[in-house]
C-alpha cells in the first residue's frame, strides 16, 4: 500500500485545557473541518466524553471506564494528568474494496487519567475527530498497580439526544448475526450486535460500531433501563469474564459514523482508519474474484457434503464446475464436502473433519492439474463444526497441504452454536481464533473467507488476505429457512447496518426460483434484482450460487460474467434504509460504471441521473430490467435487456417490480 501524502501537524482548530492546568477539568478537540466536537471532561471524578456536530448534540455527556473482577472498578475518581494533541493527514490505497483512496484526516487528544485515591491506577483515553465521525479507545499503561486483570464489564455509554430508530440484530438470540434486521426507537432495543446503525429525526444516520477487534471481546449494546443511553455488554467467555489482560495493553477503537445522507454513511472510512496498516509485505497473491461452487446443490439438497450416491464434491462434477469457469470469466471453483469429517452429525463432532484427507471420489491431485490448466483456482473448504482446538491442530499442516494443490483461497466455518461446545463466536476466545487463522494464512499465501466469523472491524486493512466474511443472513436461507426464505427489504437494509462492517459474502445469483425440497422456501426477488445486487452489495469476492445448468442459455448471465469486484469508487444515488437503495461503482480496471438498484416489496418507479459519469463522454449502456408484469412472488423470470447511449446529463426512468431491481453496465465508448 503506497502513502500518497503524509502530513502530520499539530495545529489544532479548537483545544481548550481549562482552569490554568491547576486541575483541568474539560478539554475539546475538534475535527479537521471543525465541524465535530468532542469534550472531554471529568465531572464528581468520573470521566465523560460527548460530541456534538454543527452545534447539535449527537452523544449527550456519556461515561467511561471499567469494572474489574476482584479489583475496584476503574471509573472513578479520575483526575486529568495530561492532554496531548496531534493531527494526521494522509491519502493510502486500499489494495481492493469499494474505492481505491482513502483519506485518514483527523485531529487527536490523549487523555492520561490517574485515580485520585486508592491504588493511583493509570488509564489513559484517546479521541479521534474526522470529518465524518469519531473513534476512541481505552490505552492501560504498564503499571505496578495493574498488571494481569480480568474486565468484568466496559463501561462505556453511548448516550443519545432522543429515541430515534434504529436498525438492529438481537446479540444473543441466534448466532453468528445470520438474523433479519428490525426497526425500533432506542429505547426498546434488545442486547444487540454492532454496527447500529441509527436513523436522527432530522434524517440523519449515525452508526455506532468498533474497529481493530484484538484480543478482545466484540462490543454489543443496550439501552440503560429503557432509556436512549446506550451501555456497552461485551461478549463473555464461559466463565463470565469478558477479557481476561494484561498491562500494557489497548481496547479496540469503539467508532461512530455521523452522516448526513446514506452515500456519506456508506463512504465513511472512520474503522478501516482505524485498523493498522498492513502487514504483509509483497500483496501481489491478493486478488478478488468471482466464483462458482458445489455448494447450493447441498442447500437444496441436490448433493450431500458426505459420502453416499448423492455426494457431491466428486471429481466429475468438481470438472464440470471447473470447465464452466473457464468458459464464462469465472475465476474459482469452490469445493466443500471434499474432505472426511463430514459423514456423521458433524455439528456436534467437529473434531471429526480432517483438512489434509480428501474423500476417495475427489482426487486432489487430479484436480488441482485440471483447474491449473484451465486457469481456473480451486477455493478449498474448512468447516470446522466450531472445533476450533481441532483445527488449530491441523492448522498447518491444512493450508501447507492446500498450497501444495496450489490452493490459494479458503472459507472456513464454524457452524455450532459454541466453539469448542463452551465458547461464544464473537468472545475474546473466537476473536483469538480468528486472529490465529488469518494470520497463519497470510504466512501462507491464502486468501481467506470466513462463515459464521466474528463481527467484522475493519481487519483487512492490516490483513488484505481477509477477503470477505458472512455474519449476515445470506442466500442460503432462501433454500431451506422454515419462515420462507429473507423478504425483499432484506437486501435494502444490510448495507446499511452489517455491511459498513467490511465485505458480506452473500451469495446471490439465483436463476432458477422453483424449490421442490420446501416449496415454501425461496429466493424472493426477481431475476433483475439478483444481478442488481452484485454491485448493491459488496464483496470482493462474488458468487454466482446457483447450479450451472441454470445459467445455460440465459442471456442475462452477460451481467454477471461482466461485473466487476473491485472498483474506484462508490456512490449511493439514493435510497432509504428498508425499502430501496441505488448504488453506483465504478470499475476499478476500466472506464466503466455499473449501477444496482433493487426494491422492497414494493413496485418501485426512479429516476436516475448519471451524472456521476464522465463530462463530454459517451458511454452505451446495457440494462438488465424487470418487465412491466415481473413479480417476485408470481413472475420472477422476466428480464428486459436493452441498450441505449448515455452520457452525464441523462436521468433514467427505471421501473423496479415487487421485489424487483435493475442492474446496468455502462460502458465507456472511448
Ligand atoms: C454454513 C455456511 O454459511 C455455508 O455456506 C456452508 O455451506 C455450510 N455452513 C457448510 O459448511
Amino acid at each position: 500500500m503506497k502513502k500518497i501524502v503524509v502530513i502530520l501537524n499539530v495545529i489544532f482548530i479548537v483545544c481548550l485545557w481549562e482552569a490554568c492546568n491547576e486541575n483541568p477539568k474539560k478539554t475539546i478537540i475538534a475535527s479537521p473541518n471543525s465541524k465535530i466536537l468532542i469534550t472531554f471532561s471529568i465531572e464528581n471524578g468520573k470521566a465523560k466524553y460527548q460530541v456534538s456536530k454543527e452545534g447539535k448534540n449527537v452523544i449527550c455527556p456519556s461515561s467511561l471506564g471499567f469494572s474489574l473482577n476482584g479489583l475496584p472498578d476503574l471509573e472513578r475518581p479520575f483526575k486529568m494528568k495530561n492532554a496531548t494533541y496531534s493531527s494526521f493527514d494522509e491519502i493510502w490505497e486500499q489494495p481492493w474494496g469499494e474505492e481505491v483512496q482513502v483519506r485518514n484526516h483527523y485531529n487527536e487528544m490523549k487523555i492520561e487519567l490517574q485515580e485520585t485515591n486508592g491504588e493511583k491506577r493509570l488509564l489513559n483515553v484517546i479521541f479521534r475527530a474526522f470529518d465524518d465521525g469519531i473513534g476512541f479507545r481505552y490505552e492501560f499503561p504498564g503499571q505496578e498497580n495493574l498488571k494481569d486483570f480480568e474486565i468484568a464489564a466496559e463501561l462505556t455509554e453511548f448516550a443519545l439526544p432522543e429515541d430515534y430508530s434504529a436498525w438492529s440484530i438481537p446479540a444473543y438470540k441466534g448466532e453468528y448475526y445470520e438474523i433479519l434486521y428490525k426497526q425500533s426507537p432506542l429505547s426498546r432495543l434488545d442486547t444487540v450486535c454492532s454496527p447500529l446503525t441509527i436513523e436522527t429525526s432530522d434524517g440523519k444516520y449515525m452508526t455506532i460500531h468498533e474497529a481493530n477487534l484484538t484480543d478482545y471481546a466484540a462490543m454489543n449494546l443496550y439501552p440503560l433501563n429503557g432509556s436512549t443511553v446506550l451501555k456497552t455488554d461485551l461478549t463473555p467467555w464461559s466463565t463470565g469474564v469478558k477479557v481476561y489482560a494484561q498491562t500494557p495493553f489497548v481496547s479496540p477503537w469503539r467508532t461512530i459514523i455521523l452522516a448526513d445522507d446514506l452515500n456519506a454513511l456508506v463512504n465513511s472510512r472512520i474503522m478501516l482508519n482505524l485498523n493498522e496498516t498492513c502487514k504483509i509485505e509483497d500483496i501481489s497473491w491478493i486478488r478478488p474474484a468471482k466464483y462458482i461452487g458445489i455448494w447450493w446443490g447441498m442447500h437444496m439438497e441436490k448433493y450431500t457434503w458426505s459420502q453416499g450416491l448423492k455426494h457431491g464434491a466428486t471429481t466429475k462434477n468438481v470438472k464440470a464446475y471447473i470447465d464452466f469457469a473457464a468458459a464464462h470469466h469465472i475465476d474459482g471453483v469452490l469445493a466443500e464436502g471434499w474432505n472426511y469429517g463430514w459423514d456423521n452429525d458433524w455439528v456436534a463432532n467437529g473434531h471429526e473433519f480432517s483438512f489434509t484427507r480428501a474423500y476417495p471420489d475427489f482426487d486432489m491431485e487430479a484436480l488441482s492439474k485440471y483447474a491449473s490448466i484451465k486457469g481456473i483456482s480451486i477455493i478449498g473448504h474448512h468447516e470446522t463444526g466450531g472445533a476450533t482446538i481441532n483445527y488449530e491442530n491441523q492448522l498447518e499442516d491444512a493450508f501447507r497441504y492446500a498450497k501444495k494443490y496450489g490452493i490459494n483461497s479458503i472459507k472456513t466455518g464454524y457452524v455450532n452454536q459454541f466453539l469448542d461446545k463452551k465458547e461464544r463466536h464473537s468472545s475474546q476466545y473466537g476473536v483469538r481464533h480468528s486472529r490465529k487463522v488469518i494470520e497463519t494464512a497470510a504466512k501462507y499465501r491464502i486468501m481467506i473467507d470466513a462463515h459464521e466469523p466474528v463481527m467484522p472491524t475493519g481487519l483487512q486493512r492490516t490483513y488484505p488476505n481477509l477477503m470477505t466474511q458472512e455474519g449476515v443472513r445470506g442466500q442460503e436461507y432462501d433454500a431451506w429457512s422454515k419462515d420462507g426464505g429473507s423478504p425483499p427489504e432484506h437486501t435494502t437494509i444490510v448495507p446499511f447496518t452489517r455491511g459498513l462492517a467490511g465485505p458480506m459474502d452473500f451469495t446471490f445469483g439465483t436463476f432458477c426460483f422453483e424449490n421442490p425440497v420446501y416449496p415454501q422456501t425461496r429466493v424472493q426477488t426477481t431475476l433483475a434484482k439478483q444481478l442488481a445486487l452484485y454491485v448493491v452489495i459488496y464483496s470482493p469476492w462474488q458468487m454466482a450460487s446457483d447450479l450451472p445448468e441454470n445459467y445455460v442459455n440465459q442471456p442475462a448471465f452477460e451481467f454477471i460474467e461482466v461485473v466487476p469486484v473491485d472498483w474506484e469508487k462508490t456512490i449511493i444515488k439514493d435510497g432509504k434504509i428498508g425499502d430501496f437503495v441505488v448504488t453506483a461503482r465504478k470499475d476499478k480496471h476500466s472506464d466503466d460504471w455499473f449501477l444496482g438498484a433493487i426494491t422492497d416489496e414494493n413496485a418501485r418507479n426512479l429516476k436516475v441521473d448519471l451524472s456521476f459519469l464522465e463530462e463530454g463522454k459517451t458511454y452505451m449502456a446495457k440494462l438488465f430490467c424487470d418487465a412491466a408484469d415481473s413479480d417476485w412472488k408470481t413472475n420472477p423470470y422476466p428480464v428486459v435487456i436493452e441498450e441505449k447511449e448515455v452520457n452525464t446529463e441523462t436521468v433514467l426512468d427505471l421501473f423496479l417490480a415487487p421485489g424487483g431491481g435493475t442492474a446496468i453496465w455502462i460502458k465507456n465508448k472511448k
